[in-house]
């Protein structure tokens, strides 16, 4: 088992290729369960599925998706919350019935039960058959930071500070960067039939070679998908400056 490393010549081609990869899980299941990430990586990715969705008529209509996390203390529809994120950039724009589509709740009363409710929902949908995830520089996989277990599953997580400065370029303030998400965990993503990662650009180059050539431990929690048994990484030249394909 390891991670097959495609490299593409730019991020355009990498979401491309991600696009043609998720729509041929739907064609190939239509009621497939797809696992489903935030961030700047996967914008491009959903911006084709909503052009396949468009013009090739990819239909969603039977399709249910889990995502990595959520900002705790934001409600689903405060502007940089990751449920907004995911109706503004995919789900206000395909045919995916709204109760297929799930996402941490960042208000929940109790994280704990949330998250055990969260695990249980994918688990009664029989688990998920592709999971698109992003990578942070510091080798975070969903919010998992330095430091997550491998078996580590749904819960409320503090976010360390290198984060929290990475996502303050979305907010206006950086008093209102949330210092805690709840996230899905590195055993939640490592139970998915298959892993696609994408990452783009040279700043996550160090964190590809960790990831993909490292040692495998929580110091770069990525690096557990070396052990998953179908995990793709597809990124373009500039993340894969420090690495020699596989
Ligand atoms: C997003 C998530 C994070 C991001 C990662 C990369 O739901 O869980 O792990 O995938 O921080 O973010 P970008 O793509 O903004 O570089």
């Amino acid at each position: 088992m390891s991670i097959q490393t495609q490299i593409l010549d730019t991020s355009d081609a990498v979401a491309q290729h991600a696009a043609r990869t998720i729509a041929t899980h739907i064609q190939n299941k239509p009621n497939v369960i797809l696992g489903l990430a935030t961030g700047s990586t996967p914008v491009k990715t959903y911006a084709e599925l909503v052009c396949l969705h468009r013009e090739e008529n990819l239909d969603f209509s039977k399709v249910t998706t889990f995502n990595l996390d959520e900002y705790w203390g934001l409600d689903g529809d405060h502007d940089q919350s990751y449920r907004y994120f995911m109706q503004h950039h995919l789900f206000d724009h395909i045919n995916i019935r709204p109760w297929n589509t799930h996402v941490p709740n960042g208000k929940a009363v109790d994280a704990t039960l949330e998250g055990e409710a969260y695990e249980a929902q994918i688990r009664a949908c029989g688990g998920v058959d592709l999971w698109l995830i992003g990578i942070g520089q510091n080798g975070h996989i969903a919010f998992n930071e330095p430091g997550s277990d491998m078996d580590s599953l749904t819960r409320r997580i503090d976010l360390l500070a290198d984060t929290i400065e990475a996502n303050a370029r979305f907010f206006e303030n950086s008093a209102d960067v949330p210092q805690q998400a709840i996230t899905v965990g590195v055993g939640t993503i490592f139970a998915a039939k298959k892993v696609l990662l994408l990452a783009t650009g040279e700043g996550k180059a160090e964190a590809i070679k960790n990831a993909t050539q490292g040692p495998i431990g929580s110091q770069c929690p990525a690096s557990f998908l070396q052990n998953h048994p179908d995990c793709t990484f597809l990124i373009d030249q500039e993340a894969a400056t420090q690495i020699s394909a596989s």
